[in-house]
Formats: C-alpha cells, structure tokens, sequence
C-alpha cells in the first residue's frame, strides 16, 4: 500500500501523503502562485482555506462534481478537484 495519494487539482495531477485534506493538496498544488486559493469571491478577490475546521466555509471546492469544504475532505486517489467550478 502506497502512503502517496493522487488527485487531479483543476486538472494538474497532484501527489500527496496519504491522509491529508484537499485544503493541504492545494497547497502543495501551488494553486494561485501557492496561496492554495480554493475560489474566487463574486468580486473576482482570491479566498484560500482559513480556519481548516470547516467554519468559515472559504475552503469551498467542487470535488468530483459536489461541492465540499477542502478542509474537512480527505484526499483519495483518482478524486478530481476544481477550484473554477
Ligand atoms: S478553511 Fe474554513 S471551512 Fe475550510
């Protein structure tokens, strides 16, 4: 069993340690110059993953198709993340 997880973040193939959240693969990512943006405001202003336990709901990510919180959403291999969405 591999302790890697891979995931495709807005289509860039990311690899991760087993276990960790999509909040922490968009940092890794590098999305958004390594900020880990999650999304974007209705202003076009760039939000990222603030309080990590799911409380401030700027974390907010399309992941297979369903909106989901990236820090409260444990990476698995073969998930598709989208922070366009
Ligand atoms: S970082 Fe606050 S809800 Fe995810």
């Amino acid at each position: 069993m591999s302790d890697q997880t891979q995931l495709h973040i807005d289509g860039q193939l990311v690899r991760v340690k087993a276990g960790s959240s999509v909040a922490a693969a968009l940092r890794v990512a590098g999305i958004a110059g390594g900020m880990g943006t999650a999304r974007t405001s209705v202003t076009g202003q760039p939000r990222a993953p603030f309080c990590g336990m799911g409380v401030c709901q700027e974390c907010r990510v399309q992941v297979d198709g369903r909106r989901r919180l990236a820090c409260q959403t444990v990476c698995a291999d073969g998930m598709r993340v989208e922070t366009t969405a």
